[in-house]
């Protein structure tokens, strides 16, 4: 990834079942979890690889704070002293991301403080909102059919799918593709770039970038000419009022600023890819895998399907695919919880740690679908918080409630066919990235 993860301590561990004990996802066994905070540790010092200091932070209400500090930027370039290079080129090239793309990531929506965070956002924001993203319902509902009808095919000589390769994973960035605009003789473009930055093909990647980047262009021409009802067109009539007036406005005081440029279109376009795709293929692969490994709760959903939404909200909090926000830093000198931080030192809010933070939830540890919660932000942090929020909050949603539903209707009888112990990567400091999940179907 771009910037340098701080490293956290590791121990490996496994789902436990039944869900009568306190039930742990890896994920919290590894990360700073609820048991150091309750130490009274949620702000801890920590390092990046490359020596620089960093801070953890790991509990519920410091995590929110952390994400909605103003004294803490989302742009380290900002940071840099004069002359000396953004620290997330180096990132970006050992990626495999050639140096003429790699504005599109600098300048990617989550990287950006306000102004220029809040204009893009406003501009983008209503192709996003949970009535927009409803309207998509048929196509998502459609792929995933598709999809699951498919699956069959892909059993080995043992009955065995991998519901990651044929499931999760082209899924989401399919769903993707519908939302953009891409035709679909092309959306392969699309999940083999994907793919290449997830099995880190940096060689492909040098060529497929520039041209997926010319893809994306040649969709912007023909939806100028031809406007239809996706986010292509959405964002080329976006226009930002509140950009009228002030030091952005146009010469004549016309909206001259306001509209997206294009290089922003196709920055916010690739970002899309990079934000949504994996995130929503772990979140259902971890989702599966947490409801076949606590039958218990998995027959409450097979009993009554109005909880499907409910028990989307407690996956994301429990085995949620993101264990942690983006590096914030410090703008200057600060205290954040009577800890001293310094000006350019990284903070690592921990998402998976303040989602299980026992000050804040009532077994916190516990899968349990039928969970109350007074507002949804007091649930869980699994989108982030404040300025931020995961823009593809309502279509994650909606894509893991369908996917969900659709794989328990048409698989009844879904079960895993592999011990869960081994399927969770123990190279990875944190989370659940799951690469396999092999399943029996059950009779279909
Ligand atoms: C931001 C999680 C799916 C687009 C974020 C952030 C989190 C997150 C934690 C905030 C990062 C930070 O503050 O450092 C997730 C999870 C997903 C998911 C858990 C799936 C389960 C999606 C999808 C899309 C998307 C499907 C779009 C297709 C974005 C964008 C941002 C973002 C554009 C940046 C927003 C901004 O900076 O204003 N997401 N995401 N995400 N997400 Fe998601």
């Amino acid at each position: 990834r771009p910037v340098p993860e701080v490293p956290v301590r590791t121990r490996k561990g496994r789902p436990t079942m039944p869900n009568d004990q306190a039930a742990a996802p890896p994920a919290l066994v590894a990360a700073p979890g609820p048991a150091e905070h309750a130490g009274g540790c949620p702000v801890r010092e920590s390092r990046t690889p490359d020596g620089t200091m960093g801070w953890v932070v790991s509990g519920f209400a410091e995590v929110r704070d952390v994400l909605t500090d103003p004294r803490l930027t989302s742009a380290p370039s900002t940071l840099a002293a004069d002359g000396s290079p953004d620290p997330r080129i180096a990132g970006l090239t050992a990626l495999g991301l050639p140096p003429e793309t790699h504005h599109y990531f600098l300048n990617a929506i989550v990287d950006l403080d306000p102004p220029r965070h809040t204009r893009l956002r406003r501009l983008v924001s209503h192709e996003f909102t949970a009535r927009r993203i409803q309207l998509l319902a048929p196509s998502i509902e459609l792929i995933t059919d598709r999809l699951l009808d498919e699956l069959p095919d892909h059993r080995d000589e043992f009955g065995v799918v991998d519901l990651v390769e044929h499931f999760a994973y082209p899924l989401p960035v399919a769903v993707i593709c519908e939302l953009v605009g891409v035709p679909e003789p092309d959306r392969h473009l699309w999940s083999d770039w994907s793919r290449n930055l997830t099995a880190g093909h940096t060689e492909r990647l040098r060529t497929a970038t520039p041209a997926l980047v010319r893809h994306v262009r040649e969709l912007i021409d023909r939806r100028r000419a031809e406007p239809g009802n996706d986010l292509i067109s959405g964002m080329l009539q976006a226009r930002d009022d509140s950009a009228n007036v002030g030091p952005d406005s146009g010469p004549d005081g016309g909206p001259s600023n306001a509209a997206m440029s294009e290089d922003e279109m196709v920055s916010m376009t690739l970002i899309l890819v990079l934000a949504g795709h994996e995130t929503t293929a772990h979140l259902i692969a971890n989702g599966t895998l947490a409801l076949l490994t606590h039958p218990d709760q998995l027959a409450l959903l097979h009993q009554d399907r109005t909880l499907l939404p409910h028990a989307v909200e407690e996956l994301l909090r429990w085995c949620g695919p993101v264990p942690s926000a983006r590096l914030r830093y410090a703008d200057r000198d600060l205290v954040l919880r009577g800890v001293h931080i310094r000006r350019g030192e990284a903070v690592h809010p921990h998402l998976d740690a303040a989602n299980l933070d026992l000050r804040h939830h009532d077994r916190a540890k516990r899968l349990d679908l039928t969970r109350k919660r007074a507002a949804q932000a007091d649930h869980h942090l699994s989108f982030g918080y404040g300025i931020h929020f995961c823009l593809g909050a309502a279509l994650a949603r909606l894509e893991a409630a369908i996917a969900f539903g659709r794989l328990l209707d048409r698989y009844p009888g879904l079960a895993l066919a592999a011990d869960p112990g081994t399927l969770i990567p123990g190279d990875r400091p944190v989370g659940w990235e799951l690469n396999h999940l092999p399943l029996r179907l059950g009779r279909i």
